[in-house]
């Protein structure tokens, strides 16, 4: 028997639910009346339940049959099981319970969330975050996301406070000094969606998208933020009826910011949750990445309401079926609104991010088996957002688009307000295509990795193959589990080939075997995965690599460019290319304006500075210089009339690289002057360039500006530059500033939500890595016991960033020791990536130093 799934002798189909929190004493009471459906006769129902105290259990048939419950609660398996005197007949029976709980501060379940107000006094909400598996935490239920039923909420609280929920509040009266508050019955869905805030909030007006009226909700004096979320919570809401072909599945929607939250946003229906910084914008003061995310998360949420409320996963092991759709119809929705903003192109970097896990021996097929709820939080992965989303790309892209909107409307239809598997996208697909799917996909679904296609000519043929790519050789991960290196993939590929200037393009569907397609005699150049949406690296043929690199920029579009570069230096990494070659290869970059290609070029010198011998990083920061300088000089410190969001922001990213790990010293002059002047005198300074600004001059401030930083995260107007002040505390370099900023990790002075991002920034740097993971190896239990349930996770991918060989065993003998499991493969991924990274040190920080030597005399 499955200790984490429940039987299904008796079923939900309605819960009628009312809950009293108490904000002053943070606990809440509540008590619900289950409709259920009682499949045999039984004496006994097993229901979730986890940190609740049970108070009375009664049952009745509505035919003056009654039966009072004994309960027994098990903490470890969160179950509860009810026995009655008597077997309740098959049939329908109305289940009473009465419980109550705290009002907790992890971020889960039903959780409190504090700020200052105005008057700087502290106030208090409560609020919900029930995926994966916290409903039970709030209320005793069939925590399990295949047990649909109606929700109908009732809400008893301070009169002078506000609630939302998932419906439009259907009646409102006072009764015994409390305001009761009942909502509307929801759709049919899955318990992980139900939610409830409850606290002093403000709301914007209503804005009618169709029939649907739509909000967003934030703490007092802040919905002067809320313009642009709403904006594109309005324009996405539209695209999606549009696209599925289906009204929006609520009776409202309500977008509310919480200022404590663990992940980004949730998709309750018709009460999304988000943190501020995902929500929360002043548009004339952002850069361009930070409203490209709230578009982002604003529209994937809104994606949901259909994919994942309306059809949702049976089990956790579908979870890619809700999140990697909701990315790919984030980016679609994205760029419908702004296709200035290449939302597309800038996919690019997130695919990257998959392809870099997936590479791994200890990477998992994106669907994988899942039974305890550490293994379903272990889910929300870049496997199942990113990969899935690029495998849904690469197919929308095979089979086309309209085909494929047409089979995601299909399976939307025959599935609503129930639940599917992958197996059923795939019949819907196939109708809609007239051809089936699952020969082409679930190679990309139920099997890990991907393929490296590599490219080379005989006499007139071009030679096209497929082998498994990982970094590391050898085919058994650091547990010794054998790895399928002979797996091969079915490959959509888009090759164009030119020859007398003339292009064209081959589609084919590569197989096991590979193939050969014959080229004209005067054949220029060859590119595998023209347009970019394929899930799979090339490797080229010198030769025929160096006629694309001489394309660039202007002969190859973006995201080929941005792949062609992800790919080589992949292939460095790997040992499949020398490192030399792969610094040559960025020269050639040096004119290139696509932000993308310099978030890969930015990204692997990082990498570098953080396996370099200590001695020759000023030999690497004068390589750095050399390569970002002449493109700075170029777009200078401010924008030029006409110039697009793209280079702004470009121009944003490069600067920070050079006053950073190009430690330029006229860029930090230049910056501390610009920030002086933008405090004194409001001088419009671009929004892209500020953040810039301030990583410049943390990268070599000094007490006195980190205490001036800590004091305008404290007093920051926007969550965006709250949270670029907190982000530069941990890029300081004097190791007591550091040493400070660890402290407030823990000591309450940096809210939990963001704690442990800044300490996996601390890993990653090099004047702190090991002060900071000295400070988690002594605050371990600490921090689990402080930091939301992901926490530990999230912080712990910074143990990437300690790549020498003496912190690798370190880090080892840690978590071996103290038999640490952070769900799924996560923590044997993070392991293995520090591997690779050790490996690269040890294979060519010898050639890399020789190599940037060079450029400290020049
Ligand atoms: N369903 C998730 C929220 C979630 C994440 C719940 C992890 C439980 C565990 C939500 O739809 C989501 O994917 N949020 C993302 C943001 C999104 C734009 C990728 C997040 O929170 O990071
Ligand atoms: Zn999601």
């Amino acid at each position: 028997m499955d200790l984490y799934r429940l039987p299904r002798r008796a079923i939900p189909t309605r819960y009628d639910l009312r809950l009293e929190p108490d904000l002053t004493s943070f606990t809440f009471t509540g008590d619900e009346t289950v409709t259920v459906t009682v499949q045999e006769p039984t004496t006994e129902i097993v229901l979730n339940a986890a940190e609740l105290e049970i108070m009375e259990a009664m049952i009745d048939n509505g035919g003056g049959l009654t039966h009072r419950g004994m309960f027994e609660l098990n903490e470890a398996t969160e179950r509860c099981r009810l026995t009655f005197p008597a077997a309740l007949t098959a049939g329908t029976w109305k289940l009473r319970l009465s419980f109550r709980g705290k009002l907790n501060d992890k971020l889960r379940g039903f959780y409190r969330s504090s700020y200052k107000d105005q008057a700087g006094a502290t106030q208090v909400l409560a609020a919900t975050q029930f995926e994966a598996t916290d409903a039970r935490r709030a209320f005793p239920c069939w925590d399990e996301p295949d047990f649909k039923a109606v929700f109908s909420t009732t809400l008893a609280i301070d009169p002078a406070l506000t609630a939302v929920s998932n419906t439009a509040v259907r009646s409102e009266r006072l009764e015994g000094g409390k305001k009761i508050v009942q909502f509307g019955d929801t759709i049919r869905m899955s318990t992980y969606l139900v939610a409830f805030i409850v606290g002093t909030i403000e709301a914007t007006k209503p804005v009618a998208v169709g029939r649907t009226p739509l909000r967003i909700w934030c703490v007092p004096g802040k919905s002067r933020l809320a313009k642009f979320g709403l904006e594109i919570g309005a324009i996405s809401l539209r695209f999606f009826e549009d696209y599925y072909g289906l009204p929006y599945p609520g009776d409202k929607l309500d977008l509310l910011a919480i200022p404590d939250f663990a992940s980004g946003a949730m998709e309750n229906l018709g009460a999304i949750t988000f943190r501020e910084s995902a929500l929360l914008v002043d548009e004339q003061a952002a850069t361009h990445a930070e409203l490209e995310r709230i578009a982002d998360v604003v529209a994937h949420e809104n994606a949901h309401m259909w994919f994942g409320d309306l059809v949702t996963m049976s089990w956790w092991n579908g979870l890619w079926l809700n999140e990697a759709f909701a990315t790919f119809m984030e980016m679609l929705a994205v760029d419908a609104w702004k296709p200035e903003w290449q939302r597309w192109t800038t996919f690019g970097v997130s695919r990257a991010a998959a392809l870099s896990v997936d590479g791994l021996h200890s990477t998992r097929p994106i669907e994988f088996p899942v039974s305890a709820p550490r293994e379903a939080d272990a889910m929300f992965d870049v496997l199942t957002y990113e990969k899935g989303a690029s495998v849904l790309r690469m197919l929308e892209q095979h089979l086309g688009p309209d085909v494929f909107r047409d089979g995601v409307r299909d399976y939307l239809r025959a599935h609503a307000y129930g639940n599917a598997d992958t197996g059923d996208l795939w019949v819907s697909l196939g109708r809609a295509a007239k051809q089936p799917v699952p020969e082409v996909m679930d190679g990309w679904i139920f099997r890990p990795g991907y393929p490296l296609i590599s490219v080379s000519l005989d006499g007139p043929a071009l030679v096209i193959e497929q082998q498994r790519f990982t970094y590391l050789p050898g085919s058994a991960d650091a547990k010794g589990r054998e790895t399928d290196v002979k797996q091969r993939w079915q490959v959509p590929l888009q090759i164009k080939i030119t020859a007398k200037g003339k292009a064209t393009t081959r589609r084919l569907l590569l197989g096991e075997k590979g193939t050969q397609i014959q080229v004209p005699t005067d054949f220029e150049s060859v590119l595998v995965n023209e347009g970019g949406s394929g899930f799979y690296r090339v490797r080229y043929t010198q030769d025929l690599l160096e006629r694309l690199v001489q394309l660039v920029p202007d002969g190859l579009v973006p995201i080929e460019r941005f792949n062609l570069l992800n790919d080589a230096w992949a292939a460095t990494t790997a040992g499949l290319m020398p490192i030399t070659e792969y610094l040559d290869l960025t020269a050639r970059f040096r004119a290139d304006r696509d932000k993308n290609v310099w978030a890969i070029l930015i990204e692997s010198f990082h990498f570098l500075h953080r396996i370099i011998a200590p001695p020759d990083r000023p030999a690497l920061e004068a390589f750095v210089r050399d390569r970002i300088g002449p493109l700075v000089t170029e777009l200078g410190w401010t924008p030029k009339s006409g110039e697009n969001n793209l280079i702004r922001q470009l121009r944003g990213d490069l600067l920070r690289a050079l006053g950073t790990i190009g430690n330029d010293r006229s860029a930090r002059t230049r910056a501390a002057e610009l920030y002086q002047a933008s405090r004194q005198t409001p001088t419009p300074i671009d929004p892209n360039v500020l953040p810039a600004l301030i990583a410049i001059l943390a990268h070599s401030g000094d007490a006195a500006r980190y205490n001036e930083f800590w004091e305008r995260f404290r007093s920051a107007g926007t969550p965006q530059e709250e949270r670029r002040y907190l982000y530069s505390l941990a890029a300081f370099q004097p190791v007591e500033l550091l040493q400070q900023t660890l402290a407030r990790t823990i000591n309450g002075e940096i809210r939990t939500q963001d704690a442990p991002f800044i300490v996996r920034l601390l890993l990653m740097n090099v004047s702190g890595r090991e002060l900071a993971w000295n400070f988690v190896k002594a605050n371990w239990e600490t921090m689990d016991r402080l930091y939301p349930k992901n926490g530990l996770r999230r912080m712990c991918e910074g143990v990437i960033g300690l790549a020498t060989p003496e912190l690798e065993r370190d880090v080892q003998e840690f978590f071996t020791s103290q038999k640490i499991d952070l769900g799924g493969k996560t923590l044997d991924q993070y392991l293995e990536q520090l591997h690779i990274a050790v490996t690269l040190r040890e294979r060519a920080s010898g050639s890399l130093s020789k190599y940037v030597r060079k450029f400290l005399t020049s």
